[in-house]
């Protein structure tokens, strides 16, 4: 141990799983209890946690073996406690969770998670707590960092789940849709797109037409190519009530005779062990935050930049969301080896 340092961490996890946050809790949790000393308490299932002081204290023995385990030790939640609902306004969930902290005599708070979970990290810190920010999501959407933990995970899955449409869609020379995850922002459709051969990707950050994606068919159908791959970001553009898979599905099928089929995806994108370099990147963010805390520097969320671990303020970084810039330089890349997004070239 280098300097005692006598500190009382508590950490949570918030918004959806992904894989990594047990090696950023266990890159917390070491770096703290080996390096400095530090107390480690786990908060249970996100800020629901802290509402109901569910607690633990996170001893070395805990977190033997998680490294490569999927979802969260600590069990996550999507409360927001800033949002104001009408059952909500009875209690007053920020000042509860002042109070808990106050209580349970914590130096400051680690909250893992994306973009609402850095939100109410934000304003817990305007409210007066320290506060650190560790951004995680499949999404990869965080504001403020080059990457999140998760997406790479997330990225190998829908691709490899791509390479294996290929051989079926060769076979009965199908159209195959595949429909992944990324909320608002197409970097999972994008990235599993490009890596897996995607003929079409359609991105949330790009505006489509749709005889442009029956043009791009017929094209390669005409040019005697056996089938077409087409990567669909959950968050493009469509009516209500229907998944962006099944509507490309419907326009493909109103316009073309080709027989089409829908994979989607889902939670299998999220879930199970994570990649080696998502690995990687949740410890070096876990024993980040840490030594942020060792030098009582708060309000901070670490990130990314360059492959350079730094920190961001949590107030820079609040209600906002990363998108793929349309000009990003894998799309350019992309186009030009022949990857229609559904859209006129620029
Ligand atoms: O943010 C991760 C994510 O998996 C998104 O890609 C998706 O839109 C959303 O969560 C699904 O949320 P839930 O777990 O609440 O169904």
């Amino acid at each position: 141990m280098q300097k005692k340092i006598d500190k009382r961490i508590g950490i949570l996890t918030a918004g959806g799983d992904c894989p990594g946050i047990n090696a950023a809790i266990r890159g917390v949790a070491k770096t703290a209890i080996l390096e400095y000393g530090m107390t480690v308490i786990g908060i249970s299932n996100g800020y629901t946690g802290l509402i109901n002081k569910e607690y633990f204290e996170i001893k070395e023995s805990n977190i033997s073996n998680i490294l490569t385990l999927g979802g969260t030790i600590l069990g996550t939640s999507r409360e927001k406690p800033f949002k104001k609902d009408i059952l909500q306004n009875e209690i007053n969930k920020p000042k509860l969770i002042k109070e808990h902290y106050e209580q349970a005599k914590f130096d400051c708070l680690v909250c893992i998670g994306g973009n609402g979970t850095m939100l109410t990290a934000s304003l817990l810190s305007e409210a007066g707590l320290n506060i650190i920010g560790i951004p995680k999501t499949i999404d990869n959407d965080v504001w403020g960092t080059d990457v999140t933990f998760g997406f790479d995970s997330a990225v190998n899955i829908a691709t490899e789940s791509i390479d294996r449409l290929h051989t079926t869609a060769n076979s009965h020379k199908r159209i195959m849709i595949i429909e992944v995850m990324g909320h608002h922002a197409g970097w999972i459709a994008l990235y599993s797109g490009v890596a897996g051969g995607g003929d079409i990707i359609l991105l949330p950050e790009i505006p489509y037409d749709e005889k442009i994606i029956c043009g791009c068919l017929e094209n390669r159908a005409t040019a005697k190519k056996a089938y077409s791959i087409v990567v669909v970001a959950e968050g493009i553009e469509k009516p209500k009530k229907i998944k962006a898979g099944d509507y490309i599905a419907r326009v493909i099928s109103d316009n073309l005779d080709y027989e089409t089929r829908v994979t989607v995806l889902g939670y299998l994108q999220r879930g199970g062990t994570p990649s080696p370099t998502d690995r990687i990147l949740a410890t070096r963010y876990g024993t980040h935050a840490v030594d942020l805390i060792a030098e009582d520097r708060y309000s901070e969320m670490v990130c990314v930049i360059n492959n350079d671990i730094t920190s961001i303020k949590l107030s820079e970084v609040q209600d906002k969301t990363r998108l793929v810039p349309v000009n990003f330089p894998l799309i350019r890349k992309a186009r030009r080896i022949g990857t229609c997004f559904g859209d006129v070239i620029p």
